[in-house]
């Protein structure tokens, strides 16, 4: 049976990638005592770790205002301006003085002084930063060496946040539901022990990425599964714009492999969409921009091609546009992958798919990474700060998570010495219902309900009958998930799990309400 202990902290982040990262990075360094938790057994495990693409930068004779245009496009006139004006004038510069002159990322270059910028679907002009297909990689190694160094930061591995401890649901002072919504920490589970811990912050940091584990083809890692989201929405946070999941054209497929990602890049650098017979199909569907159009319409083109032919994948064919050194040189992270799986890319074209890649909505989030609740901040992908609006622009997602990790920080910072310290008799330790081991089969089969469920109904063209059809079965499916949470004893997987139901809900029940198509959210009815 889990036993329940205390953890004070000034802040605690749950989530490291870039945003989480930065945001500990700069509170470290400001000498605030941080816990950081990370349901991996390693620190860097993250989506950051497996961005491939970059990061947007500047162009030679860029301006803010034409980054600003080319989010604005993409967002599909969703973009909340004032937060994508603060991405535009604040992100290069931190680029530059975090990144690059603080952790030192190696970015290519062309020559000594001048970076290898490439452009992607979106962008008006060559201004992604990259460091070869491993940009993410680099970020990530980088600033989690940097956070070890500082005694102030402890950093929790194999520990996954239960719930959110508001004193509006969790005082022992039952007059505290007359308060406003604040947030005092989180429950959490060392993965190990089977402990609970209750950790008592003077504020809390959302940085747990994204959700597309919730569908049965993503590129993200298998920790990407809403927890953030769900828990932010247990505990009373706004949250905006759920229906906006961003579909990525072109994800590794094999049978009963998990996708990932094959990046933008790889067409940027000329490679063409065919079918098995060698056949291309993108002029078909925009003849201007082909492979290089919209992710959303590159997707769905892929989709109806699929469709149409009954096929499961296409591929993507580099072969022609780059010499075999080149395609090892480029993209060395890709070649590795596919080679593991018997495609070698310098001669063999790459099976894909469409998945399941970016959360544009999330929870409410201000320009300074304030949500709803008092001392709760969300940042990176389970936040919503406007920026990406109804479809997201390539590379923008790492430098939305720098620049809101920075300023989230900033305002910890500054305002931290007049929150109060959360007393430890204030909040009841966890109680657990179950000791029963739960059944890892029900689990996996659970959740792969879901998965076929959101890929089927919620997925890239979604129809107000298969809308409906998924409200229904998911509705049903959570109260079984919740009997089955409330009498087995905690793990990670029954967490995730109740999660994964709860964020599957929240993106189809936004998705039938909003009737119109726009950006990501696709409806033929
Ligand atoms: C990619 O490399 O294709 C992904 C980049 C992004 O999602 O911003």
């Amino acid at each position: 049976m889990a036993q329940s202990e205390i953890l004070q902290t000034d802040v605690l982040i749950l989530g490291c990638g870039i945003a989480g990262g930065v945001h500990a990075l700069e509170l470290a360094e400001a000498g605030i005592d941080l816990t950081v938790v990370t349901r991996s057994p390693r620190a860097e495990e993250s989506a950051t770790l497996y961005a491939q693409g970059g990061i947007a930068y500047k162009a030679r004779d860029d301006l803010p205002e034409l980054l600003l245009n080319d989010i604005l496009r993409a967002g599909a006139g969703l973009c909340h301006r004032p937060a994508v004006e603060i991405l535009v004038r604040e992100g290069p510069p931190l680029v530059r003085s975090i990144l690059m002159e603080k952790i030192g990322v190696p970015f290519d270059r062309t020559t000594d002084d001048d970076f290898s910028l490439v452009r992607e679907g979106g962008h008006s002009l060559n201004r992604i930063l990259h460091a070869a297909d491993t940009t993410g990689q680099l970020i990530e190694t980088l600033l989690i060496e940097r956070l070890r160094s500082f005694p102030n930061v402890r950093i929790l591995t194999s520990t996954t946040a239960i719930d959110l401890l508001t004193p509006a649901h969790h005082s022992r002072n039952r007059l505290s539901v007359y308060e406003p919504l604040s947030c005092s920490g989180a429950y959490l589970l060392d993965q190990n022990s089977g402990r609970v811990i209750r950790c008592l912050a003077r504020a809390t940091v959302l940085a747990t990425g994204g959700l597309g584990q919730i569908y049965l083809r993503t590129t993200n890692p298998a920790w990407a599964r809403g927890d953030g989201l769900a828990m932010a929405y247990r505990a009373g946070a706004r949250v905006i714009n759920c229906e906006f999941v961003q579909f990525h054209p072109t994800a590794f497929y094999k049978e009963n492999v998990s996708s990932f990602l094959i990046s933008e890049a790889v067409r940027g650098a000329g490679a063409r969409l065919v079918h098995e017979d060698g056949t291309t199909f993108m002029d078909q569907h925009e003849p201007e921009w082909k492979e290089l159009a919209p992710r959303d319409v590159v997707a769905r083109a892929i989709y109806r091609e699929m469709l149409q032919r009954n096929v499961s994948n296409v591929y993507l064919d580099l072969r022609h546009q780059l010499s075999a050194e080149e395609i090892r040189t480029q993209f060395p992270w890709i070649h590795q992958q596919c080679l593991k799986h018997g495609i070698d890319i310098t001669h063999d074209r790459i099976p894909v798919v469409p998945a399941a890649h970016y959360f544009c909505g999330g929870v409410w989030a201000d320009e300074w990474g304030r949500t709803t609740l008092d001392h709760l901040y969300a940042i990176g992908e389970v936040s919503c700060t406007g920026v990406h609006g109804a479809n997201r622009l390539a590379s923008t997602s790492l430098l939305e998570g720098l620049v809101w990790g920075h300023r989230s920080a900033q305002h910890i910072r500054t305002t931290l010495h007049s929150r109060p310290i959360p007393h430890p008799n204030q909040i009841p330790p966890w109680e657990e219902t179950g000791s029963e081991m739960p059944d890892p089969t029900l689990i996996s089969q659970d959740m792969s309900v879901i998965k076929n469920i959101m890929w089927n109904y919620v997925g890239l063209v979604r129809s107000a009958q298969r809308l409906q059809r998924a409200i229904r079965e998911l509705r049903h499916l959570e109260v079984e998930i919740e009997r089955f949470y409330r009498q087995a004893r905690l793990t990670d997987g029954l967490i995730g799990l109740r999660n994964a139901i709860r964020s599957a809900l929240i993106v189809t029940i936004a998705a039938w309400e909003n009737k119109q198509s726009i950006g990501c959210h696709f409806r033929e009815s």
